[in-house]
């Protein structure tokens, strides 16, 4: 079949085109207005942890540029906008409300629904408030009930004016990533306390999705990073096994205990040593598995996956992220890395929009119950340039664009219910380990001025947005 053009695709009425983003990587304003330290303003502080000891600090000023972030993404066209609350301005030290803090949000939203902009909340995008790290984080059961609180404080003051509420944005990476592998904050390699995390995060979700539907939130949902786990070599039995443990750990320990009321089987045996069935209280299952009105799914790339150790002389292209020994994989051997007859981005992710297609075909097929699906981010890192005319001609990023909503639309021609999709991201930003030399944005920013300029993807992005626009 002949690729569908995401210009001319007639996209199902409705559709919400946005963009994603998320306070640690943009607001800056780390310690302004009452707001105090998350884990990741302290994790940057410890050597070596983020690239060129880059911090989120300053960010790009969206604190202070808020509203004409918002114009931006007016005239872009965009009908959504993906945004996270920080915890530890909304609660710093996770003590009591900070009015500032909520009043920035609170603004936020008006001006979203001023400009005809649907405002996507996510509570938490991986952002602790540092003091309760200090008091094990999301080892402690305890973290997960002072996330319901947090959650309250939001919703008192934005559920008048806020539809969609999101609990967490990757529960995988602020689990495992942040306390086994140790790549992320709190940068912990305890693979018991990252199974802690994980079972935690799922309660802390549970809790605030019945909490939410309580005080009337019209539509709850969870973002979750899934991927395709293919064996390297799909006849070999050892990296079938590795892909098995993959989709388990990766995908299904979070999947099914939201929509199943359970963990997978064969994840219990795969975690055993490390006594995770202990975590479980009865009635956590049930509280986890509330009702959900979306999932938001968040995928880059495929898992090309091996069980064996890496052949010396392997090509680069291989994540440097994923070494056994700290392995976000807990008490696994194996690898994944990408295809190698595919291209990769500058993050060395493979280019792979048949994944996605994959990937949202797959999810409703796999689970009868599956709520509607929006792609709530995907996107690329590219090394941009700024051309002679003070531009950025990413023609790299309009094609992964391109063929990635193009993979959407089939998977709707096949099926698949995607109501969404939101660019990651609207604005270059710090990306995490890695600062802020890998750019996401659509549009970019200069961190010398902090000035924005769209780059040809957002406009190509404007583009494919105005004609459904136009028409709808
Ligand atoms: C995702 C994160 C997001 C961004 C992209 C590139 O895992 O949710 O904040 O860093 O990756």
């Amino acid at each position: 079949m002949a690729a569908l053009d995401p210009n001319t695709y007639e996209w199902p009425e409705g559709f919400l085109w946005g963009s994603a983003t998320a306070a640690a990587q943009i607001e800056g304003a780390a310690h302004e207005d009452g707001k105090e330290d998350s884990i990741w303003d302290a994790y940057a502080r410890v050597p070596g942890a983020i690239a060129k000891g880059h911090t989120p600090e300053v960010a790009v000023d969206h604190y202070h540029r808020m509203p004409d972030d918002v114009r931006l993404m007016k005239e872009l066209g965009l009908s959504s906008y993906r945004f996270s609350t920080s915890w530890a301005r909304v609660k710093p030290g996770d003590r009591e409300v900070n009015q500032a803090g909520l009043d920035f949000y609170s603004r936020l939203v008006d001006e979203l629904l001023e400009a005809g902009i649907l405002p996507w909340l996510t509570l938490y995008h991986w952002d602790l408030p540092q003091a309760l790290e200090e008091r094990d984080g999301w080892a402690n059961r305890d973290t997960a009930y002072r996330f319901r609180d947090y959650a309250s404080a939001v919703y008192d003051a934005l559920g008048d004016r806020v539809t969609h509420w999101t609990t967490f944005n990757e529960p995988l990476c602020s689990s495992l990533i942040g306390y086994a592998a140790g790549e992320h904050a709190p940068g912990r390699q305890e693979p018991r306390a990252a199974l802690a995390a994980l079972h935690h995060q799922h309660l802390a979700h549970g809790l605030a999705a019945d909490l939410l539907r309580e005080r009337g939130a019209q539509r709850i949902g969870i973002t979750l990073n899934l991927t395709n786990a293919l064996p390297n070599d799909p006849a070999d039995p050892v990296d079938q096994e590795a892909a098995r443990r993959l989709d388990a750990i990766w995908n299904r320990a979070f999947l099914e205990p939201l929509l199943l009321a359970a963990y997978p089987a064969d994840f219990l045996e795969d975690v055993r040593a490390h006594d995770f069935e202990a975590l479980v209280q009865p009635g956590d299952l049930e509280t986890i598995a509330a009702p959900l009105d979306f999932l938001g799914v968040n995928h880059y790339h495929d898992d090309n996956v091996s069980g064996h150790p890496l052949p010396p002389g392997t090509p680069p292209g291989v994540r440097p992220d994923v070494n056994p020994t700290s392995s976000p994989f807990v008490g696994s051997e194996y690898i994944t890395f990408p295809r190698r007859d595919l291209p990769v981005t500058a993050m060395g992710w493979e280019v792979n929009p048949d994944g996605l297609r994959t990937l949202l075909v797959r999810l409703g097929r796999e689970y009868p119950n599956m709520p509607p699906l929006y792609v709530t981010e995907n996107g690329s890192a590219y090394e941009d340039e700024v051309g002679e005319d003070g531009r950025v001609h990413d023609a790299e990023r309009v094609a992964y664009l391109r063929a990635h909503l193009s993979a959407v639309a089939e998977a709707i021609e096949e099926g698949a219910d995607v109501r969404g999709y939101f660019v990651w991201s609207l604005l270059d930003n710090f990306e995490w380990a890695w600062g802020y030399d890998k750019r996401f944005g659509i549009v970019r920013v200069d961190y010398d001025t902090q000035v924005r300029t769209p780059k040809d993807s957002a406009l190509e992005y404007s583009r494919i947005i105005g004609r459904v626009r136009a028409e709808t």
